[in-house]
């Protein structure tokens, strides 16, 4: 982090109670541009809501030309109110309730993605009530699960779209839909992916499967969501993702597709990778104590407000992650276990770090805590206050949760 961001960050910690969260719009902006660097062409990049929904990050993400993944009719409607159009709008999700996909299909969100057999009905039957003919997607669950992330998201029996199995009979039957026209195909296989050779394949792997589905049945397909699941380093063992590689990777394999098929419109949605480094949680010490020799840190929080394991349960954090605000003169480094209010112990932030000795008051901050930081949190156990959260951004600091 910059050392003005840092210098700005000290200031809050000076007339705020803890626990904040601080956001720096110049790491968001940095993260978009360097993704755009080298990207396809037929690419078009969406912000997953699900990563950071505050509605100022939404509309400045929206400023950008970014579009929007949302996977909820309030996320829906924070990325209308952020004036990102419903055409620029992908709508995802496991279990969209019936009015969800209703105020979807009025609006003309582009792209619709059917995670169920039910749901393309639902949406069928939706759409002859409001007299439309809609695109529609359709997830599908490919047969190889998603490689190197570290919370696989395809590949596996689970909730997430139709299984590429069970495709083929939909597909032949596509035409009971009288008021769906099938406009795309979508996978998402994984999140915190920081291996670009294992982005490229899955990637190869959902192009192919797409191909495939359009040659056998000669399908009109105008855009592929290869989903993407870019991560960012938390700890000192992870490398930053090699986007050049990845995007002359994905570039080979879109243009492949692209001589095969024809044009399409590639779709990729990214939370953590564009959010992520921008968010620092901020607590602050209540109490230290030992048991049975180890060290515990209290903080005023916890996992209710960030719980980095909750969407990358197989990263190892480490005391990397955290920056110390408080004059460590003359403090001996020891193992700490830094532990949060709630009443349960598995309310561990950051366990058996080597850091100097905290005290009562001292506040710590935990960087990279920009994506499926608060709005990830059960928020509501044990009835804690939500901490604030503040976006710097254009020299301005400003409070964008009262
Ligand atoms: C379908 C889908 N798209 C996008 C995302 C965002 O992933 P990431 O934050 O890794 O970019 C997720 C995360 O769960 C997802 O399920």
């Amino acid at each position: 982090m910059l050392p003005e961001v840092l210098d700005g960050i000290r200031q809050l910690t000076r007339t705020h109670a803890s626990p904040i969260y601080v956001y720096h719009f110049d790491a968001i902006k940095r993260q978009v541009t360097k993704f755009r660097e080298g990207m396809h062409r037929s690419i078009k990049l969406f912000y997953s809501l699900k990563a950071n929904p505050n509605p100022h990050i939404v509309k400045r993400i929206g400023e950008l030309g970014v579009g929007a993944e949302v996977c909820s009719g309030v996320e829906l409607s924070i990325a209308d109110s952020a004036k990102i159009s419903f055409k620029d709008t992908i709508f995802l999700g496991p279990g969209k309730r019936e009015d969800e996909l209703y105020s979807a299909v009025r609006n003309g969100v582009r792209f619709i993605i059917a995670e169920s057999f039910e749901e393309l009905e639902r949406l069928d039957r939706i759409a002859k009530s409001l007299h439309m003919v809609t695109d529609v997607g359709i997830r599908v669950n490919p047969l190889r699960p998603g490689v190197s992330s570290k919370l696989v998201m395809g590949g596996l029996p689970l909730q997430f779209g139709i299984d590429e199995e069970q495709i083929a009979p939909i597909l032949e039957r596509f035409g009971r839909f009288s008021n769906l026209k099938l406009a795309g195909m979508h996978m998402y296989v994984g999140t915190q992916n920081l291996n670009a050779e294992s982005i490229i394949e899955n990637t190869d792997y959902i192009l192919r499967t797409a191909g495939r589905f359009v040659s056998e049945f000669r399908l009109d397909l105008r855009y592929i969501g290869i989903g993407g699941g870019m991560g960012i380093p938390y700890a000192q063992s992870e490398k930053d993702l090699n986007l050049d590689l990845m995007h002359a990777g994905i570039g080979c394999v879109i243009d492949r597709y692209i001589q095969n098929h024809g044009n399409v419109e590639i779709l990729m949605e990214s939370g953590r990778f564009i959010v992520g480094e921008s968010g620092m949680y901020l607590t602050q010490v209540i109490a230290t104590k030992t048991s049975r020799g180890k060290h515990f840190i209290v903080v005023n929080g916890g996992t209710h407000h960030y719980s980095p394991t909750f969407m990358a349960p197989l990263t190892k954090f480490d005391e990397t992650i955290i920056t110390p605000f408080m004059d460590d003169e003359g403090r001996e480094k020891r193992l700490q276990t830094i532990v949060g209010t709630l009443c349960t112990p598995h309310d561990v932030l950051l366990r058996n770090v080597e850091l100097p000795a905290f005290r009562s008051g001292d506040w710590i901050g935990f960087r990279n805590a920009g994506a499926y930081g608060l709005t990830a949190g059960r928020v509501l156990f044990l009835s804690h206050p939500l901490p604030k959260e503040f976006l710097i951004a254009d020299g301005c600091c400003i409070n964008i949760r009262e």
